[in-house]
């Protein structure tokens, strides 16, 4: 559930795409997205989850379809977004949130096969990801926010794939942005601190870390951040609200950066 309120004025009968939909930030997304009045398409690899978020947002009295898609692949992108034309009629909001995470070694002991696959997974998606919904959303426009992360900015150590990919998306958000902002679809980025999902839960675990000590070292407050609390900046981006913001990327990390 969003933390912004009433926004029907903005999402009511618009479409939008949450990729990573089936759990993590992704779900609190589509939740936040159909409580705010959007039909929603839940895209991600897992099919259990996915099936469970649109249940989710049915149960809220929303509206939502799964679109089984693995990010990496241009034929499944491009058939995720026509899954928002075939079945709502076009497409108005893109959250591109679907990544993983899995490194533990330094560079020099990185597989060429995990660095690969990491920036086909976090980078070339938003690549795909973008190419197919832009073009859904022309000529009308939209909004579209891409998950990048505080490793944009401040890496931390044995992730030099993943933060190679999140450096990436801020790249790829600002060079998009400038493209089709004349043309009406505004592009941005969330860069998310540390948020209690399972990624971050499986992270912590396999360092062997201590979940207490994570928390206070990766934000000023004590704590980790909550799904819904990206999923509120990732509303009031796609919100007319934020209508002057554009290829920008939005530290939502508990101020972890400022430190
Ligand atoms: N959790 C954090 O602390 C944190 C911090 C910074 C950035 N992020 C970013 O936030 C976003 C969401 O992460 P999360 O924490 O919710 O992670 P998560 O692992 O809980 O969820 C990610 C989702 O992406 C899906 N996915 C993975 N590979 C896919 C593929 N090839 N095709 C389609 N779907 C795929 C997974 O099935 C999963 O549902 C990611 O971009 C992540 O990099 C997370």
């Amino acid at each position: 559930m969003s933390r912004l309120g009433n926004l029907d004025q903005w999402f009511t009968d618009k479409t939008a795409i949450v990729t990573g939909g089936a759990g993590g930030m992704g779900r609190s997304i589509a939740l936040a997205f159909s409580a705010a009045g959007a039909r929603v398409v839940v895209a991600d690899f897992n099919a259990d989850g996915g099936q469970e978020t649109v249940s989710l947002v049915r149960e809220q009295g929303g509206e939502a379809v799964f679109a089984r898609t693995d990010v990496s692949k241009s034929d499944d992108v491009a058939a995720m977004v026509q899954s928002a034309v075939s079945n709502f009629g076009g497409l108005n909001f893109a959250v591109n949130a679907a990544a993983i995470e899995f490194e533990t070694v330094n560079l020099a002991d990185l597989p060429d096969e995990d660095f690969d696959r990491m920036i086909a997974v976090n980078l070339r998606s938003i690549f795909l990801c973008m190419k197919h919904e832009i073009n859904a959303m022309l000529p009308d426009g939209g909004a579209i926010v891409n998950i990048a992360s505080t490793n944009s900015y401040r890496p931390q150590p044995h992730q030099s794939a993943y933060t190679a990919s999140k450096f990436g998306v801020l790249g790829i958000t600002k060079s998009a942005a400038i493209d089709y902002a004349p043309l009406g679809v505004r592009i941005n980025a969330i860069c998310p601190g540390a948020i209690e999902t399972p990624m971050l839960l499986g992270a912590i675990k396999a360092r062997g870390r201590d979940k207490q000590e994570v928390a206070g070292r990766l934000s000023l407050i004590g704590r980790f951040g909550q799904p819904d609390e990206i999923a509120s900046a990732a509303l009031w981006l796609c919100s007319e609200a934020s209508s002057f913001t554009i290829g920008h990327a939005l530290a939502v990390d508990g101020g972890y950066l400022a430190r």
